[in-house]
C-alpha cells in the first residue's frame, strides 16, 4: 500500500462526520474520561443508519445477510437449551464460559483445523470483546502495539482508548507483508511491540488472505522477538472459492515453541448470528486467566442463554449444515459485485477479487478522495466505506470498501452502477 498524496478531506457529508472531540464537556458537567472523548463513534456505525434512507442501497456495513439466518435452525435451538437447561440458561454461570459449549467450540476447531482443548477457551461477547480484554491484560499506556495497514477499525480504537502506541505494517494482496514486519522488528529505533493484531484470511477490509509460508514466518518472528500474535478469524469460514488455508493457530506445531505467543479470536458473529454475542478466545493459561478475570470485572459472564443456545445448535450439526448455503449465497453477491465493477469502474478503481469473506478493497485511479467520493455516492443512494478509517497511520484517500454480504445480486449491480455514476462525477 502507497500513501496518496491528497490531504485528508472536509467530510462533506454533515450526517456521517464523527462526534467532534471535546463536544460533551460543559465546565460544570461529568469530566470524562479524554481517551473517550476522542474516538468519536464507528463511521461504518454511522453509515449502517443509512439504510433506513428509502431507495439507499448499502454497500458499507459488514453485516450478513438477513435472510441468511438459519431461524428455525436457532429457534429449535434456543427451544432446546431453554427446555433441557433452565438453570444453565438463566442462572450466573462461570466466566470462562459454560463447560458443554468450550467442548462444543474445541469440536468446531478441530473441524477447522486447530486442536485446543476446552480450558484454553474463553466464551466471550463477540471478539470485540476478547481484542479489548487482551489489549487491558498485556498492555499499559506507552506500550506498543502492530496492526496491518489497512487494519479493522474496532482494534485501532481500542489501541487508541488504551494509550498504546500503533506502529503498522504494510499489506499486499497475500496479506501481511512479513518482510516488511521482520525490518520494523529488526530497527531498533522501532519500539518493540507486546502484541501484533492480525486478519489472516479474508481480512477486513483488504479481503487478503496469508498463504502458510508467510503465517509460519510470523510465528518464527513472534517467537524470535517475543510478542503475541492475535489472530481475529471471524471471517475463514465464509469460503466460496479456493482451498482452506490453516489457521495461524493451528501451524504452531511446526515452529517449535510458538503456542506461547499465539492468541485466536474466534467468533460466531457472521456464520451463527451477530445479536447472539458469542465469540471465544483462546490463549496460554496465563494469559487466558488474566483475560477471564479481565472479563468478570465487565459483565461476570456471558448470558447462559444464548450461551446454551449456540451450543446446541452446533452440537445438533445446524452450522456445518448451513454454512454451505451462507457461502454458496456470498458466492453469488461476490459475483455479481465482480461483473458490476467490470462494467461500472473498471480503469477507474482497482480493486482485489477475495475467494471468500465480505468485502472488496478498492483504490482510485485518479488523485481523488474517497470521502469525496462518499458524498457524491449518498446523492445517488449507495453507501460505501471511505478506506482511511482503515488505516492506524498513513492513510490512503483514495481506498475504499465494498461489502457484498447484506444486499441482493440485482442491488450490488445497481449500487455499484450508482458509485460508477458517482466516480464519473468526481473526476468531472
Ligand atoms: C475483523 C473483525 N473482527 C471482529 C469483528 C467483530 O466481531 P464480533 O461480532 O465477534 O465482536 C468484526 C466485525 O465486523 C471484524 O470485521
Amino acid at each position: 500500500m502507497t500513501t496518496s498524496p491528497i490531504a485528508p478531506p472536509v467530510p462533506s457529508v454533515p450526517s456521517v462526520t464523527a462526534v467532534p472531540a471535546q463536544q460533551s464537556v460543559a465546565d460544570t458537567g461529568p469530566r470524562i474520561n479524554p481517551a473517550y472523548l476522542n474516538i468519536g463513534e464507528s463511521l461504518v456505525r454511522e453509515l449502517s443508519r443509512m439504510m433506513s434512507v428509502p431507495g439507499m442501497i448499502s454497500l458499507a456495513g459488514g453485516y450478513p445477510g438477513p435472510e441468511l439466518f438459519d431461524r428455525d435452525g436457532i429457534r429449535d435451538a434456543a427451544h432446546a437449551a431453554l427446555t433441557d437447561a433452565p438453570v444453565a440458561c438463566l442462572q450466573y454461570g462461570p466466566t470462562e464460559g459454560l463447560p458443554a459449549l468450550r467442548e462444543s467450540i474445541c469440536e468446531w476447531m478441530s473441524t477447522c483445523g486447530t486442536t485446543v482443548k476446552p480450558d484454553d477457551v474463553l466464551v466471550t461477547g463477540g471478539s470485540q470483546q476478547g481484542f479489548d480484554l487482551l489489549v487491558r491484560t498485556l498492555l499499559a499506556p506507552g506500550d506498543a502495539a502492530m496492526v496491518e495497514r489497512p487494519t479493522y477499525t474496532g482494534p485501532l480504537r481500542v489501541l487508541k482508548v488504551a494509550g498504546v502506541k500503533t506502529i503498522t505494517v504494510g499489506v499486499d494482496a497475500q496479506g501481511l507483508d512479513v518482510d516488511e514486519l521482520e525490518s520494523l522488528l529488526r530497527d531498533p529505533a522501532v519500539p518493540r511491540p507486546k502484541l501484533l493484531y492480525v486478519v489472516p484470511t479474508f481480512a477486513n477490509p483488504s479481503g487478503a488472505t496469508m498463504p502458510i509460508a508467510r503465517r509460519l514466518k510470523l510465528l518464527a518472528l513472534a517467537l524470535e522477538y517475543r510478542f503475541v500474535i492475535v489472530e481475529d478469524d471471524p471471517y475463514g469460514q465464509l469460503r466460496f472459492e479456493g482451498e482452506p488455508v490453516p489457521h495461524v493457530a493451528a501451524l504452531v506445531d511446526r515452529v517449535p515453541g510458538s503456542r506461547d505467543w499465539v492468541v485466536h479470536l474466534g467468533s460466531f458473529s457472521k456464520v451463527i448470528a451477530p445479536g447472539l454475542r458469542v465469540a471465544w478466545l483462546t490463549a496460554p493459561p496465563a494469559l487466558r486467566r488474566a483475560a477471564m478475570l479481565a472479563k468478570q470485572l465487565d459483565d461476570i459472564s456471558n448470558p447462559g442463554f444464548t450461551q446454551m443456545t449456540v451450543h446446541r445448535y452446533l452440537a445438533a450439526g445446524r452450522l456445518t449444515a448451513h454454512l454451505p448455503v451462507i457461502a454458496g449465497a456470498y458466492r453469488e453477491r461476490a459475483a455479481a459485485m465482480r461483473d458490476a465493477i467490470g462494467q461500472h469502474l473498471a480503469g477507474r478503481v482497482a480493486f482485489n477479487i477475495p475467494q471468500g469473506g465480505m468485502f472488496m478493497w478498492g483504490r482510485l485511479e485518479g488523485d481523488f478522495s474517497t470521502r469525496d467520493l462518499l458524498a457524491l455516492a449518498l446523492e445517488e443512494k449507495v453507501t460505501f466505506v471511505p478506506g482511511d478509517i482503515y488505516y492506524g497511520d498513513q492513510p490512503d484517500f483514495r481506498t475504499l470498501r465494498l461489502a457484498f454480504a447484506t444486499p441482493s445480486p440485482a442491488q450490488i449491480a445497481e449500487g455499484v452502477a450508482r458509485i460508477g455514476r458517482a466516480v464519473a462525477k468526481l473526476a468531472g
